[in-house]
């Protein structure tokens, strides 16, 4: 934990500070007094369990709200049996909203055994009205709501929830403000997701993002370098940098500044000996971008670059402003520049109106680019996107079908990509013991890719040398060079 403030300092009888850093820190002592007396009421800590849905920038943002959490008294539980229980939604695809609804109902049972627990929701799924609507209707045991542009007022929102016993609900439709210096407690020790923007401008027809994460914002150069060097002198040696489209970065800043001279920035800082990042949008990777990680020895030989369809014409239905030559094109100005990068993407299948030649684009594209790996999904319907009136919704059989036939033409292309790195000797950063195997640990190779190996515990966080003696599929098995 960084950001430390003690709480016991801070004089809770006057008036809120207006500052909103300071006015957080201030209800966070209000609620640690609340959650201390209660402490000493039971005779033991209240646990809380943080369950996080969707993508690293949900994951970062339950770092965040745990973070919170443990300064003001909650011991943080896995178990859904606790005192405090927040639910870190998503709403990318119907799925996830179909998983809180029924863990909500398991939710309401546990209450029923402890009356005094309390339950939060946040994320994404909160900023449509119409799931707000249908929680304070169906769900009134639900204790606190609020969104995505306002997680920072957790402790505040908390705070009237312990005070009155009453449903707190707050969202707000959009923001202008970034919130710097809250507590944040991370999940690894020696990596850390940092935000260096927030929303996303691009409106793909079929994306609800921008609709629940607003407008593209961008955190000042110096708060992304000053957050990282903290987090370098706390122990992380790999950043994964989140934006929805981090091309676009520090377009929208007073003083304007690229994404490649972010980077070049970032790669400065002493210690830190990884970078990544995600997600660069395939229509604005610049060549600036390129050529700063070609000449880069810290950031990591992976681009991640969504694909979404191969079919021109299925594109621009998505409004993605590219081709599949362009793309092809751009795939293969990366690839001669740093011949060693893995590629990985994003493909949706059954966008409406998706025929079979558009189907084959996609394989097409897949086959010429020889993926390292990708994430498939099923196009799922967005209420209020342009892609859920389109006519033509594709059968479910026959996306159920193309969504096989894509599997299977990944997980070629991506074997033959892993069997070509047998021999080599590779960097490798440890992140955890091997669940499976006693005595082995798993870590991750520049690209990405994931490697079993004979190894302790004290290797965690560290960087070695492996050699890869096997591919298996998606990864590797390999032995530690000295
Ligand atoms: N249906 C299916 N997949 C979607 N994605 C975004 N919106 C949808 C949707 N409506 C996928 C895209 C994106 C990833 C994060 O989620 O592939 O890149
Ligand atoms: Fe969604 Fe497109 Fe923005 Fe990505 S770039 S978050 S797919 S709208």
């Amino acid at each position: 934990m960084y950001n430390y403030v003690d709480l016991d300092t801070i004089n809770f009888d006057g008036e809120p500070p207006v500052d909103d850093t300071a006015r957080q820190f201030y209800y966070m002592a209000g609620c640690k007094e609340i959650i201390d007396k209660k402490t000493k009421e039971i005779g033991r800590k209240l646990t809380a369990c943080v369950k996080t849905f969707g993508c690293q920038m949900n994951s970062r943002d339950s770092e965040k709200l745990i973070g919170i959490l443990e300064e003001i008294g909650y011991m943080i539980i896995e178990d859904e049996k606790a005192d405090f229980v927040l639910y870190n939604t998503c709403t990318v695809r119907e799925n996830a909203n179909l998983k809180v609804y029924g863990h909500l109902g398991i939710l309401q049972n546990y209450k029923k055994k402890n009356p005094d627990m309390k339950i939060a929701l946040c994320g994404c799924m909160m900023q449509e009205s119409h799931v707000v609507e249908k929680i304070k209707k169906s769900y009134r045991f639900v204790d606190v709501i609020f969104g995505t542009h306002n997680i920072f007022k957790f402790a505040e929102l908390l705070y009237n929830n312990l005070t009155s016993n009453r449903m707190i609900v707050d969202i707000w439709q959009d923001t202008d403000k970034i919130i710097e210096d809250l507590p944040v407690e991370r999940k690894y020790s020696f990596k850390s997701g940092v935000n260096i923007m927030f929303g996303c401008n691009n409106f793909c027809s079929y994306c609800i993002v921008p609709y629940v994460r607003g407008r593209e914002r961008s955190r000042a150069p110096e708060d992304i370098v000053n957050e990282i060097k903290k987090l370098v002198a706390d122990g992380v040696v790999e950043v994964m940098l989140l934006g929805q489209n981090v091309n676009s970065y520090g377009k929208n800043l007073e003083n304007p500044i690229s994404f490649a001279d972010l980077l070049k920035l970032i790669e400065k800082i002493d210690g830190l000996e990884r970078i990544r990042f995600m997600t660069p949008h395939p229509k604005d990777l610049s060549d600036d971008v390129i050529e700063v990680m070609k000449n880069s020895t810290k950031i990591c030989k992976q681009m991640h670059l969504p694909l979404q369809s191969g079919s021109s014409r299925i594109l621009k239905l998505m409004n993605r402003h590219y081709t599949k030559e362009t793309y092809l094109e751009l795939v293969k100005k990366i690839k001669a520049s740093i011949p060693d990068i893995a590629i990985t993407t994003d493909i949706i299948v059954g966008f409406p109106g998706e025929t079979e030649e558009d189907f084959e684009d996609t394989i097409d594209v897949v086959r010429q680019v020889g993926y390292d790996s990708a994430y498939t999904f099923i196009y799922s319907k967005r209420t209020g996107t342009p892609a859920a009136i389109m006519e033509n919704q594709v059968p479910e059989n026959i996306v159920k079908q193309r969504f096989d036939r894509l599997l299977k033409e990944i997980q070629i292309v991506s074997n033959q990509n892993t069997l070509k790195g047998v021999g080599n000797v590779e960097k490798v950063l440890v992140e955890e013991v091997n669940k499976q195997q006693e005595g082995y640990v798993t870590g991750r190779l520049s690209n990405n890719t994931v490697v079993h190996f004979e190894g302790s515990m004290d290797l965690i966080g560290k960087i070695v040398n492996v050699r890869l003696n096997e591919a298996k599929g998606f990864y590797y098995l390999g032995t530690i060079e000295e």
